[in-house]
């Protein structure tokens, strides 16, 4: 059989080098184009030095046409707002696109441009993307033109919240979640947040209240679940390059015991989804696509721990799931 033929978007980022990266280790899946609006022309391999002898592509800019041709998925791994126009293109030109941005997660238009503060150039298609969380959407993966690819903060939200308020085990208006990222979760763009003196030895909150996952968190577990939570959310830059910890302080009646056991019968066929006993820590899952999670009784409250590498299972590796669920292939192939 014919290996798929992957084309990328955006290749000079953070995510790209990923996605390159895990495809490097597929055994169906080949990277055959990369985009570029600033490197056109030059060797991937130039602007991601670690894919050198390893990968011979060379980044053009973005053909529509010819990559629609050329490939049999498109991973866009675009900013928001410039995804939603070219991912438009890649489809009506006929591709199947995984896209990494915002633009197609959220189920109301409304919602998005109120948090994202832009006119959606594609309002049609909001509230009929397959949500790239194969845990929970696998037919729709399955059979979907476009996946919409989750936030990495809310896929560490998602994973442990959903199935819990599903249960009707944890009280759905009463949620704090609690997380902190590595630098690369906010791109490879050069940005005074994310200079070595801001960032090194320091850590802080930031976008209190107002951070663009919160919206993608209550929806999705609304979706999931069908019951409406109202959680707070407040993200902290930490100093490392990849990783994600959120705790999540939650008021339940039931014993620990029953969150764990909830867990490990909703994610029994979930290649990815650990509930383990020890306290998870984003070193524990680094460069995998796999997530710990844990629960603790601490006073009135439990606590919910999940980690997650933002850059695999809270982007590419997702992505590679993705892409493996779509077309048919074990969700776990070239990721394990
Ligand atoms: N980083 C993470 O952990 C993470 C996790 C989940 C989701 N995501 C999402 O994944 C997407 C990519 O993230 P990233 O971290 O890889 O970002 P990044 O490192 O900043 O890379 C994005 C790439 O897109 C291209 N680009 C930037 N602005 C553009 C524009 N206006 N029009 C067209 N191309 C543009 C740039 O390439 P050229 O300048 O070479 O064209 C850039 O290299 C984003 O939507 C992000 O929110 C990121």
């Amino acid at each position: 059989m014919n290996k798929i033929r992957v084309g990328i978007v955006g290749a000079t980022g953070y995510t790209a080098l990923e996605t390159a990266r895990l495809l490097l280790q597929h055994p169906e899946a080949e990277v055959v184009a990369a985009t570029s609006r600033n490197d056109a022309g030059k060797p991937l391999a130039e602007v991601h030095p670690s894919l050198n002898g390893r990968l011979d592509v060379t980044l053009s800019e973005l053909d529509v046409q010819a990559i629609s041709g050329d490939c049999d998925v498109v991973m866009c791994c675009l900013p928001h707002g410039a995804s939603a126009e070219t991912v438009k293109q890649l489809v009506e030109a006929g591709t199947r696109v995984i896209d990494f941005s915002a633009d197609f997660r959220l189920s109301s238009v409304e919602t998005y441009e109120r948090w994202y503060g832009v006119k959606h150039p594609w309002p049609e298609r909001i509230g009929s993307v397959a949500y790239g969380m194969p845990e929970f959407f696998a037919q729709q993966i399955r059979e979907a033109e476009i996946v919409a690819n989750p936030g990495c903060y809310p896929t560490s939200a998602i994973l442990p919240l959903a199935p819990l308020v599903e249960a009707a085990l944890i009280d759905p208006e009463d949620i704090i979640i609690d997380s902190k990222s590595g630098v690369s979760g906010a791109g490879r763009s050069a940005k005074v947040a994310t200079l070595y003196c801001e960032t090194n030895e320091s850590i802080a909150a930031y976008a209190v209240g107002t951070h663009r996952h919160q919206p993608e968190i209550d929806d999705l577990v609304n979706r999931i679940s069908g019951r409406v939570i109202e959680s707070l959310f407040t993200p902290h830059l930490t100093p490392m390059d990849r990783g994600i910890l959120s705790t999540i302080y939650v008021h339940s009646k039931v014993d620990v015991s029953e969150i764990i056991d909830c867990w490990r019968n909703r994610y029994v066929d979930s290649p990815f989804v650990h509930t383990v006993d020890h306290l998870p820590a984003t070193k524990f899952v680094s460069g995998t696509n796999h997530v710990q999670m844990t629960a603790r009784s601490a006073g009135r409250r439990k606590v919910l721990i999940c980690a997650i590498d933002n850059l695999a299972k809270g982007a590419s590796g997702a992505a590679v799931q993705n892409l493996n669920t779509m077309f048919g292939l074990s969700q776990s192939l070239g990721l394990t």
